[in-house]
Parts: structure tokens; sequence; C-alpha cells
């Protein structure tokens, strides 16, 4: 008898030691140590250093850093150092840089499942759209870079896009008529804005304050953290908060690299993207107010369009690209409410 109280206080001390330790590693991230080898990481991107998409850089670099204790370290070149996104891609394809965030517009041109995200008014916010990361589809669309050697890691987005214009206030899609319109290098978007009756004018994004302040163009798509961290309130006297497109950058790896990494490394690169695109997003869905206010304070006229005027132009977009690709009509198919 004696034997099995022994026994029976054995097995329950045996559970509790389980239980804590199941309980400690929900709880908190322990750092995984992978498998003992040092990497020094180069990742590169468009925007400036105060641009939400640098912070969420520096928030993947940290979390690397601290997830494999210390033997990962991450080089960041921003504001197109190592040049446009199409070199950048270039260079993560061909393994010469690691990472990169790059525009999902840009990759609508390489890649055209990416188009999906650039379906108008698919989300009703910022939040919404991010839930949108997890699903089922928007991998499947990562996983169309494979063929590019490119791991496509996750989507990093920054704010909404909204429509800016130097000196017309345009409150309905018709005023567009006409209007020089300054659109990212992207079939989709041009698109969309040529369905409104404007001018798409393909420019890249460090050619946009001087084209506006030039009169090149009449007008912008951009985001309002763009706006603020480029200036462009010194420049457009109007900020239409349309909200209309989301603005993922692709989060992505040379495939080679990533392939080659033992499966406890690739789980720290997984988790450390996922933990720099959910601090992105938290961190922007919690400043909207703030950045409108910023740039009222900079003398903008912020206003708001109804989004019913914008039905037909919906309807449009999603007959003509819901036939293109498969991943694109489940996209919409899924969050079309
Ligand atoms: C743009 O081309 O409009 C853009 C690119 C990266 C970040 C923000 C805006």
């Amino acid at each position: 008898m004696k034997k099995f109280k022994h026994f029976g206080l054995i097995v329950l001390v045996l559970v509790l030691v389980t239980m804590t330790a199941a309980c400690s590693s929900d709880t908190e991230a322990e750092p995984a140590s992978g498998s003992g080898d040092k990497y020094t990481f180069k990742l590169a991107h468009i925007t400036p250093t105060d641009h939400m998409w640098h912070k969420a850089a520096e928030k993947f670099k940290e979390e690397l850093d601290k997830r494999s204790d210390g033997r990962m370290q991450v080089e960041i070149y921003p504001a197109s150092q190592l040049g446009t996104e199409a070199d950048m891609v270039q260079q993560i394809s061909s393994g010469s840089v690691d990472f990169g965030f790059i525009t999902a517009a840009y990759m609508s041109s390489r890649a055209p499942a990416f188009t999906a995200w650039f379906a108008p008014y698919a989300f009703e916010d910022l939040e919404a759209a991010n839930d949108a990361r997890d699903t089922e589809v928007a991998k499947n669309i990562l996983g169309t870079l494979d063929s590019q050697g490119i791991k496509g890691l996750d989507y990093v987005f920054a704010g909404n896009r909204v429509m800016l214009f130097k000196d017309k206030e345009v409150k309905k899609p018709e005023d567009m008529n006409g209007l020089a319109f300054r659109v990212t290098p992207s079939p989709p978007l041009q698109d969309f804005y040529k369905s409104l009756g404007a001018s798409p004018e393909s420019l890249p994004l460090p050619e946009v304050y001087a084209a506006i302040q030039t009169g090149v163009i009449d007008g912008m798509d951009m985001d309002l953290d763009a706006t603020i961290t480029n200036k462009y309130y010194e420049v457009a006297k109007y900020g239409a908060v349309t909200n209309h497109m989301v603005w993922p950058a692709v989060a992505m790896m040379n495939k080679d690299k990533y392939d080659k990494m033992s499966d406890a490394d690739k789980k720290i690169i997984d988790e450390s993207i996922k933990a720099a695109a959910d601090y992105s997003v938290t961190t922007r869905a919690s400043q909207e107010e703030e950045f409108k206010k910023n740039l009222s304070d900079n003398g903008m006229k912020i206003y708001e369009i109804d989004k019913g005027l914008f039905d037909p132009y919906i309807k449009q977009f999603d007959e003509k690209y819901g036939p293109t690709d498969p991943l694109i009509k489940e996209f919409l198919d899924t969050f079309r409410k």
C-alpha cells in the first residue's frame, strides 16, 4: 500500500511539472535557441525612417535578436538606399539581400494575385484587413512568389489609402475627371483611377513631392503616414480620407536561404515577422485621429467622400479582375460583404 502511495505521489508531481511547463511556454515567448548558426541579414525597404514600415523593420530586428539569443542580426537599408523596389526584389531573388518589405502594389506587377489586395473598399477598416492576413487565400497569394525564388512571409500594413489634391476639393468620383493623378506603378491601381476618369501618372514615391509642387500632377493616391513623413501637406491643400484601399507591404525573404535553415530557425523568422506585423497594425490603427489632426494643424483640409458614390467603380473592378485569377476570385468571395 505504501508503495502505491509513493507511486501516486510521483505521478502527481510529474503531472504538475508538465502543466507548469506548458503554461509558461503559452504565456511567454521563450527565445527558441534554434540550430546555433549565426546570421547577419540585410533587409531593404523604400520608406523613410519615420514611416511605420521602418518601425516594423526595427521591431523585426529586435524580435530576431531576442528569440535567437543574439545569433540573428539584421542590417536595415531604408529609404530606397538599395535602389527601386524592382532593384530590391531582384536582389532578394538572387540572394544578395535577404529580406524586403516591398509594396504589394509593386508586387502586383510581378505576381498578379497580389492585385486582390487592391479591390476597392474590400475591408471595413485596418483591423479587418489585418485579420485577412491569416486566411488561406492570403497565404496562398504569398505562395505565388515561390517560383521567383522568394519566400513570402507575411503582410505588414501601413494606413489605408487616401486621395490628396493640390488645389481642387474633389467631392465625388466624377470630379476626378481629367486630373493628372499620381498612382503607384501597379496595374490594378492605375485601372481603378482610369475608371474614375483621372489620368494616372505612374510615379515612384521619391518623385512625388516635386511633381505636385511643380504642377506636373494635380493629386495623388497616398496614405496618411507618408503624407506626414514626406510633408505632402506643404504642397497639397485637400485630403480626402477615403480609406478606399489597404496598403500592405509584403514581408519577403530569399527562398533558398529560408529553405536551408533549420526548422527551429525558420520558426524564429516566422514568429519575429508576425510580431513585427502585429506591432505595426496595432500601433498604426491607434494613430488615425492623431494623423488627421496633424494634417489639419498643418493647414490641409481633411474631409470624407461617401463610399456609396464609388459603388459602380467597385463593381467594375471586381468584374474585371475576379475572372483573371482564381486567388483573386476567392479573395473577393471571401471578403466582399
Ligand atoms: C507609395 O508609393 O505611395 C508608397 C510606398 C510606400 C509607402 C507608402 C507609400
